[in-house]
């Protein structure tokens, strides 16, 4: 089909106002079909009928079409464009942003009520020279259990029911979720020489029924001082400095030295039967009992269990179920350490004595803040949790 000048404006014409009403997508590429489709666009069927053409005119009338062409694409182009720049106004025009609106504050976050706790212990024993040392979670049997005298056959092991961990090692079953924190009494020994004066903070677990004062997961601080001449008398001492308020500390007490040996620089525990800081005070304060009662663990001899009077029947004689009837919350168990385990660490029990005890501080936790039961601890609800 051949074609002429005057044709080929009216083709522009026309092709540029059927553009101009192609308002959407389909609309432009019907058009682009029409116009410039490969097969049978009608300029396209121009373009081809060139070879038609008288010779004299072919060479002018090829670079108007031509010319055309790239009119014709670059306009669809540009009405494409722009079609997309209205239909993205038209959406931010739905979702607009409204900067007068308050902005939603970002709330900050605090820490868990028992590691606000377990800190102000660790505070408390450090003000006292106690150390910080760490052991592993996942612990070997031998040391949660052989280690501190609880042998494989020994009925202490049902006092622990213990997590496994179903690895088998020389086909037995050795390793374990820790149950408490008294492994540790070892690795330290093992690691280190006279005088000790640790603790060791971190969480245990056991497969517990668990009730408003047993979790499954726990956590404790497990504390250790091994030296010449340490009593029971430091010991209680030491608890007590913990957990009261303290009198005012005897004028001529030095603080002790971390490190230092009996007779240098105060280093004897009894030091501590005298209160010492202000920090002690932050646990519970001097209004509260503290009772002392036998208690039965393999590691030590004698041993004890340290309990804080119940805060919320105040030993009423109520079937209170957070200290079941009792009137006392049990927050730890101590002792003095057996003289085997002193020597297994390669120790002379004849010179070095020491106690030990494992404090669980959910318990000092709840007592505090008049916590009732154990497993808000762990629920992850923010009702509980912000109010610390
Ligand atoms: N390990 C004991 C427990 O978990 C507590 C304890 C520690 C008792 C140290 C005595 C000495 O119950």
């Amino acid at each position: 089909m051949s074609t002429t000048e005057a044709e080929v404006d009216s083709l522009r014409a026309e092709a540029l106002e059927a553009l101009a009403r192609a308002g959407n997508e389909a609309e432009q590429e019907a058009w682009r079909a029409n116009w410039l489709g490969r097969k049978d666009g009608r300029l396209t069927l121009r373009l081809r009928g060139l070879k038609d053409a008288a010779p004299e005119q072919r060479a002018a009338l090829g670079k108007s079409l031509n010319q055309l062409k790239t009119t014709l694409e670059y306009e669809l182009e540009a009405r494409r464009e722009s079609a997309r720049a209205d239909a993205l106004a038209a959406l931010s025009a739905d979702a607009a942003l409204d900067v007068s609106l308050p902005g939603r504050p970002q709330s900050l976050g605090r820490l868990h009520p028992v590691t606000q706790t377990m800190n102000d212990c660790i505070d408390a024993f450090a003000e006292m020279g106690f150390r910080v040392f760490e052991g592993p979670e996942v612990e070997w049997s031998r040391y949660n259990f052989d280690a501190v005298r609880i042998p494989d056959d020994h009925p202490a092991r049902d006092m622990w029911d213990t997590i496994w961990i179903d690895t088998l090692i020389e086909g037995e079953r050795q390793l374990l979720l820790r149950t408490h924190t008294s492994p540790n009494q070892i690795r330290v020994m093992e690691q280190s020489e006279p005088p000790v004066r640790v603790i060791v903070p971190g969480k245990c677990y056991r497969q517990e029924a668990t009730d408003a004062t047993h979790e499954w997961m726990l956590t404790q601080i497990e504390g250790l001082a091994v030296d010449e001449g340490v009593r029971m008398s430091d010991l209680k001492g030491t608890l007590y400095a913990f957990a009261q308020e303290p009198a005012a500390p005897p004028e001529e007490w030095i603080p002790p030295k971390w490190g230092a040996r009996a007779g240098e620089g105060g280093a004897r525990m009894a030091a501590l039967k005298a209160p010492l800081s202000p920090f002690a005070r932050r646990i519970f304060g001097g209004d509260r009992q503290i009772i002392f009662h036998h208690s039965y663990f393999p590691f030590v001899e004698p041993g004890v269990e340290m309990a804080i009077d119940c805060f919320i029947c105040r030993a009423d004689g109520s079937d209170c179920r957070t200290c079941q009837g009792t009137g006392w919350i049990e927050i730890l168990g101590a002792g003095m350490v057996h003289p085997e385990i002193i020597e297994n660490a390669g120790y002379d029990s004849s010179k070095y004595t020491g106690f030990a005890f494992g404090v669980g501080i959910e318990r000092v936790a709840m007592l505090r803040w008049g916590i009732e039961d154990i497993r808000h601890f762990y629920q992850n609800d923010l009702r509980f949790l912000r109010q610390f």
